[in-house]
């Protein structure tokens, strides 16, 4: 049995609204092995943006446990958890979340500032990273000059900057046209080949042709395959 990067069990997380309590996470148990590209599919509102953020270590629940990498979440304070956040995971998000004053080249060299990078080395790796996600020509753009395809690349490059065991993607594929979205996907797929582990929230099937491992998100819980599609097939009926 190959070893879990990451492990949740019983995972809550419950935001209390006025009078109610919404259960974001009701529960959850999940495995997510080394070199694996696990697509986690559910729709709107079914806590998937939550659980993403809680595995990333940017929140935490309100019950539960997670480890990554045989460590525990739950263990670290803040500081251990940022600087363990920065050095293992890669986040790409829905709005690619790129600094609008910076080029591409500096939008990828910034989160190196905090690695003690001397600032040549950080503009080479950066260049690199740029040149792997097929924009060496787009270094110097700013964001407002680029697609919306190539922005998400630019934060993908980002993402990988630390060499980060894990890449989390919060619907990373959201805010582009198909044929853009489709080009991400690839990109994912190939840094999962090249041998990342890759995560992937999303609402879209289409996310889930380069999966190995599928998980599906109902109202806060993990279900199978069948009752998630019963469920989407009832919503399609009304
Ligand atoms: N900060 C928050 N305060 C209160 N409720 C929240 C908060 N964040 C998320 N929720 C609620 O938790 C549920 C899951 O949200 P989210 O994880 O964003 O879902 P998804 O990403 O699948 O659309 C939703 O009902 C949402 O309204
Ligand atoms: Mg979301």
């Amino acid at each position: 049995m190959t070893k879990s990067l990451v492990r949740v069990a019983g995972l809550k997380k419950y935001y209390q609204m006025g009078g109610t309590v919404v259960r974001a996470l009701d529960g959850i148990d999940l495995e997510i092995k080394p070199g694996t590209f696990t697509v986690v599919m559910g729709p709107s509102g079914s806590g998937k943006s939550t659980l993403l953020y809680l595995l990333g270590g940017l929140d935490r629940g309100t019950s539960g446990e997670i480890w990554v990498d045989g460590q525990s979440l739950n263990d670290m304070d803040e500081n251990s958890l940022a600087l363990f956040r920065r050095r293992s995971m890669g986040f790409v998000f829905q709005s690619f979340n790129l600094i609008p004053s910076m080029t591409a080249l500096q939008n990828v060299a910034f989160p190196m500032q905090f690695a003690g990078v001397t600032s040549a080395r950080r503009e080479m790796q950066a260049r690199n990273l740029l040149a792997q996600v097929g924009l060496e020509d787009r270094a110097e753009h700013r964001p407002t000059e680029l697609s919306g395809g190539q922005q998400q690349r630019v934060a993908i490059a980002r993402a990988l900057v630390n060499d980060p065991d894990l890449i989390l993607a919060d619907e990373p594929t959201g805010n582009l046209d198909t044929a853009s979205g489709a080009a991400i996907m690839q990109l994912l797929s190939d840094l999962h080949l090249a041998g990342k582990t890759v995560l992937v929230v999303s609402h879209d099937p289409r996310m889930t042709r380069f999966a190995t491992d599928k998980i599906f998100l109902l109202d806060g819980r993990v279900v199978s395959e069948e009752e998630y599609q019963s469920a989407s097939l009832g919503t399609m009926d009304l």
